[in-house]
């Protein structure tokens, strides 16, 4: 089962992307991860990228491209994977078509997470992640134990570079221009399913589960 979570910046793609992960046993893979991880390491992708990252942009296409095409052929991506945050331009889709179709693969489906600009604003101002680790902790709906640390290593807990407002809106504008129209050209294929992803996390990922094991196409 190979499939793609789409939806706004927070979503809740990698929310659901680690959940389903574990519950099937399949990588997930994220790029918005990798080109952080990039980032922290400071290789040259890294300071490439930085600068779109820290304004809300997208990378330009080929440097994501390069990364995901050497992740997608790893040995653990043969029994499917979960990808979260790419495809996110018709440029990248079509490329990951390609891509899979010639290690005769393909995108089994695309569950859209739907939610409102208000719940994006308040759950992304809200979050924390671990400096050290990258575990991620929400004021509202998931503090760490105490103040400003992360509960699995200690670390200093802080804002993500674009959760400020003003990076936050500028994401949501960049989602609706470039990522959107990758709705229209998954269901014109049926691949797509919307759900709810406003509700609890755990309610999102039942009905994801629900659907991968009814849906003829998973
Ligand atoms: P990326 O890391 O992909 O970020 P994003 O899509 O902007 O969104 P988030 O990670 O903030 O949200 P999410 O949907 O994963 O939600 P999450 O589960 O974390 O990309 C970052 C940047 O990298 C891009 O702006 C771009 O510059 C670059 N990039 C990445 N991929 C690229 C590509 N393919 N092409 C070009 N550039 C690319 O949840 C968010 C918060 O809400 C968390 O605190 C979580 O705990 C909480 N939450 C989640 N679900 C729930 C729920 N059901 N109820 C309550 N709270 C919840
Ligand atoms: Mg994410």
């Amino acid at each position: 089962m190979n499939f793609i979570l789409l939806g706004a910046p927070g979503a809740g793609k990698g929310t659901q992307a680690k959940l389903l992960s574990s519950n099937l046993d399949i990588p997930h893979i994220s790029t918005g991860d990798m080109l952080r991880e990039e980032v922290k390491k400071l290789t040259a992708l890294g300071e490439k990228v930085r600068v779109y990252m820290a304004k809300g942009e997208l990378v330009p296409d080929e440097l994501v491209l390069e990364a995901i095409k050497k992740r997608l052929q790893e040995d653990d991506c043969e029994n499917g994977f979960v990808l979260d945050g790419f495809p996110r331009t018709l440029v990248q889709a079509k490329d990951l078509d390609r891509l899979l179709e010639g290690i005769n693969k393909r995108i089994n489906l695309v569950i859209k997470l739907s939610v409102s600009p208000e719940v994006v604003l308040s759950r992304l101002s809200a979050r924390q992640i671990c400096e050290f680790c990258g575990a991620d902790y929400n004021l509202e709906t998931r503090p760490p134990e105490k103040e400003g640390k992360c509960d699995l290593c200690g670390g200093e807990l802080v804002q993500r570079m674009d959760d400020r407002n003003e990076v936050i809106l500028n994401r949501l504008e960049v989602y609706e221009k470039q990522t959107q129209p990758l709705e229209v050209y998954y269901r014109e294929q049926n691949r797509l399913i919307e759900i709810d992803g406003g509700r609890d996390k755990d309610l999102v990922l039942k009905e994801i589960l629900q659907i991968i094991r009814k849906d003829d196409r998973a």
